[in-house]
């Protein structure tokens, strides 16, 4: 059966978006980027985009079209196609240490996961990264579909005008913030709530992925992207507005040297992959459908390019609310719960604003998780057969939607705190040691994508750059037609980032966060 493809360039370079834009874009880079010194934080994050992100970004896209398969398939294949057996074992040698890293921080069950990781590579290669990456797929997939749940609920309670409900009509942006942060609180410490906003957004995400790629996601991203960037100026220009917000602006936009720490930088490389959908093969998947005709360079750089913007734009219609109100920057994943309510009520027809807004984030979040459970069934469908019948789109969906929703029930019963969950509570105390602070859902997204997309991302590096030869792969990256037409520089520098840059950078960082350097 011949695969799908997309019909235009633009359709690609927007589906990419589609999955790149979502809630790491406005949801958690503001709050990792309060937490972590603003400025200073952002300027680490621009400098991991241009110097690892997109490298790596145009790689997983070359994997994807050179090889026009699966993950699981096209890592092994791609393995075998480079003559450099010996990679695998570095990648085992770098298992270890991550074991050691582990160990040092007392997660005995990390220690165990990855010193089975190091047996699996070495018998099955990179194939097994393709697993590790559907794996960590899915596992974001279960606590993500939370955080689109409270979006479900929030377009809601702006719908029924009850953001600010108990508010009285002279109340200061102040205590209408307040009131927002108890709402939230309140909201999130109560898992049936929870629950009902998870199931509606996984319920969506499954729909998006039954229309398969053309219909579901490229029709709806070409006209959501749009909309989405015109709601978030409009809601700069009023926080902008509220007086105090400057100090949101320069908090956001300067950095400082002593916010600079080795703590941040990892953040910001998680981040990095993170937000451009990067470390989970996705891009993969979607590489495997683009055609020979198009420019590799061109679509990577437009998808950094608007995913970066969106996230400024994020920025910037956060802080300068959250200083007006006098939130605390630092104040964890509840950040735009709080300021975006304080903003809406100041403006004229506040909930048509907060409704429009939030619905829009929440197309923008479907697109993403659309692709997370994407990359789980695509793995599937090739890989789970009964002799020669492949197991359908349909099965493959629902195998990840069930697991994902079943995964997804520890993150709702733990968003607030262990109480429901108090013996699970130990284990991962066991299996995860220092790394198990905060909730199942901290811990799970500080696990995935600090730890484990970093490493995956490393482990594409090394293929691309080591396993393969980066000089002869870089006139994939062009467009059939193109050659001659495109600055050779441009590939080399890709060559050089890949081989040197992105690894060394990614390993150095881990190797600071275990303690075995000090930078
Ligand atoms: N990038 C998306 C966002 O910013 C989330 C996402 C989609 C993702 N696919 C991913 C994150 C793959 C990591 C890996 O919201």
């Amino acid at each position: 059966m011949a695969r799908e493809n997309w019909t235009s360039s633009i359709g690609f370079i927007l589906a990419s978006a589609g999955s790149a834009i979502g809630l790491g874009n406005i949801w958690k880079f503001p709050y990792v980027a309060g937490e972590n010194g603003g400025g200073t934080f952002v300027l680490m994050y621009v400098l991991c985009v241009l110097l690892i992100g997109l490298p790596v970004m145009c790689s997983e896209m070359l994997i994807g079209r050179q090889m026009r398969r699966n993950v699981i398939n096209a890592m092994g294949k791609m393995e075998q196609v480079g003559e450099h057996a010996w990679v695998r074992y570095v990648l085992c040698g770098l298992m270890v240490g991550l074991a050691a890293a582990f160990a040092s921080m007392h997660a005995w069950g990390l220690v165990l996961a990855a010193l089975l990781g190091v047996w699996w590579f070495a018998k099955k290669g990179f194939s097994a990264l393709g697993w590790i990456c559907t794996a960590v797929a899915l596992a974001i997939l279960s606590y993500y579909a939370v955080v689109g749940g409270w979006i479900v609920q929030y377009i809601w309670l702006s719908a029924t005008n009850s953001l600010s409900a108990g508010v009285s009509e002279t109340a200061t942006a102040m205590e209408v913030s307040k009131a927002a942060g108890t709402l939230f609180g309140n909201y999130i410490s109560d898992p049936w709530r929870v629950l009902v906003g998870f199931l509606i957004f996984m319920g969506l995400t499954a729909a998006v992925i039954f229309g398969g790629i053309r219909d579901g996601i490229e029709r709806i991203s070409k006209i959501l992207m749009p909309a989405l960037f015109v709601l978030l100026l409009v809601v700069i220009v009023r926080s902008l507005t509220l007086p105090g917000a400057w100090d949101g602006v320069v908090f956001l936009l300067k950095p400082t040297a002593e916010a600079l720490k080795p703590q941040v930088i990892l953040m910001a490389l998680g981040q990095c992959f993170f937000s451009l959908s990067l470390g989970m093969a996705i891009t993969v998947t979607y590489g495997s459908y683009l055609p020979k005709k198009q420019n590799i360079l061109k679509a990577a750089g437009w998808v950094a390019v608007l995913d970066t913007f969106a996230e400024l734009l994020a920025g910037l219609a956060i802080f300068p609310a959250v200083f007006a109100v006098g939130l605390d920057p630092t104040g964890g994943p509840g950040l735009i719960f709080g300021a975006l309510p304080a903003t809406f009520n100041a403006m004229w027809g506040g909930p048509i604003w907060a409704t429009c807004f939030f619905a829009m984030l929440l197309i923008a979040a479907v697109t993403s998780s659309a692709s997370l459970l994407e990359c789980g069934a695509t793995v599937f469908i090739e890989r789970f057969r009964k002799g020669h019948q492949r197991c359908s789109r349909k099965q493959a969906v629902l195998i990840g939607f069930i697991g994902c929703t079943v995964m997804g029930l520890l993150s709702v019963f733990s968003t607030a705190d262990w109480s429901h969950l108090e013996p699970l509570h130990k284990g991962c105390t066991w299996v995860m040691g220092k790394l198990a602070m905060g909730s199942w859902f901290d811990l799970l997204d500080n696990f995935a994508s600090n730890w484990c997309l970093p490493f995956t991302a490393l482990a594409t590096a090394l293929l691309v750059g080591w396993a393969w030869d980066p000089r002869k792969a870089a006139p994939g990256l062009l467009a059939e037609d193109d050659a001659g037409r495109f600055p050779t520089w441009i590939l080399t520098a890709w060559a050089f980032f890949i081989r040197w840059l992105a690894p060394i950078g990614i390993v150095l960082v881990f190797l600071n966060l275990a303690g075995f350097i000090k930078l």
